[in-house]
């Protein structure tokens, strides 16, 4: 499906939404000062996607996090003190976002490279790019250049990222306030070709929505039941859970999209005509 090629190209354009007013960025903006930096990022998370592939997933959602409060500025890697709030524990992140530890690492080993010249922002930017490559996505330049914030946003946090019972509606208004339209979309919503999601993000899919294929509900129920098993996890795409491919897709042409707002982008509206 093209919408598969349009994924890296809309996941670069994310990696924009920061900074297309605050100046020049370039592939090349470390070549001089950290010649090294993406030999260091990639093999950081070349080992953390060895020991736990989810972890991919995990940094890819960190970086869309990232980007949709107040742009790619590395905030949601800002921890609460007592005198400032930041995102890490803002509804849509508290107990879900995960793989701090793994940028935490990239940046140690970035520093011992070269002292105080990278940003966060880029470090997250870099490793969601070789996440995706390493669970057999596509590779992209990433543009670099930012510079972090110093300032985060929970209440952007809880206002900015989309909820797993969005309408789609909702979701394309929520992304047209970033600058993307609804083919960006559909495009970055490919990203749920890897990854996991817990039980009470979905249970009301699986239990009372028409929109679903029926076995496909019922796999799920195993593992997800009526009440209980909050926690418990599946993984976005039933075909091929860990590869990054358009397999996502293809399962909601068949009606077995995990999230309400997954299968809200093929449910009869006016996104369908983009998947079949
Ligand atoms: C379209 C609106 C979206 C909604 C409503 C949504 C919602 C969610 C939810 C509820 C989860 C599971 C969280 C949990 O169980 O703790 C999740 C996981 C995930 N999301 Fe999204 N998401 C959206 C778009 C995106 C986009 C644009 C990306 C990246 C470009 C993305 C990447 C991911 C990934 C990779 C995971 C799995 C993370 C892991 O396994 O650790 N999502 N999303």
């Amino acid at each position: 499906m093209a919408l598969f090629s349009n994924t890296f190209l809309v996941l670069s354009i994310l990696s924009l939404l920061a900074c297309a007013a605050n100046g020049q960025l370039s592939p090349t903006f470390y070549s001089r000062n950290c010649p090294n930096l993406q030999t260091v990022v990639r093999s950081v998370m070349a080992q953390a996607v060895q020991k736990e592939t989810r972890m991919a997933a995990s940094i890819l959602r960190l970086f869309f996090h990232d980007c949709f409060v107040n742009g790619c500025d590395g905030s949601i890697l800002l921890d609460d003190t007592p005198t400032f709030t930041g995102e890490k524990n803002a509804g849509p992140n508290a107990n879900s976002a995960r793989g701090f530890e793994v940028i935490d690492a990239i940046k140690t080993q970035v520093e011992a490279a070269c002292k105080a010249t990278v940003s966060c922002a880029d470090i997250l930017a870099l490793a969601a790019r070789d996440g995706v490559s390493l669970v057999g996505g596509p590779n992209w330049n990433v543009l670099l250049g930012r510079r972090d914030a110093r300032m985060a946003s929970q209440s952007a946090a809880n206002s900015n990222l989309p909820g797993p019972g969005s309408s789609l509606s909702t979701l394309i208004s929520m992304f047209a306030a970033q600058g993307l339209n609804a083919r960006d979309m559909t495009a970055l919503s490919g990203a749920h070709t890897i990854g996991r999601a817990r039980c009470q993000f979905f249970r009301n899919r699986i239990f009372n929505e028409a929109n679903v294929n029926a076995s496909f509900a019922a796999l799920r129920k195993q593992t997800c039941p009526a009440s209980g098993g909050d926690n418990n996890l599946a993984p976005f795409d039933i075909q091929t859970p860990d590869q990054f491919d358009n397999a996502y897709y293809q399962n909601l042409v068949n009606r077995k999209g995990l999230l309400h707002s997954d299968q809200e982008l093929f449910n009869g509206g006016s996104q369908d005509a983009l998947l079949s």
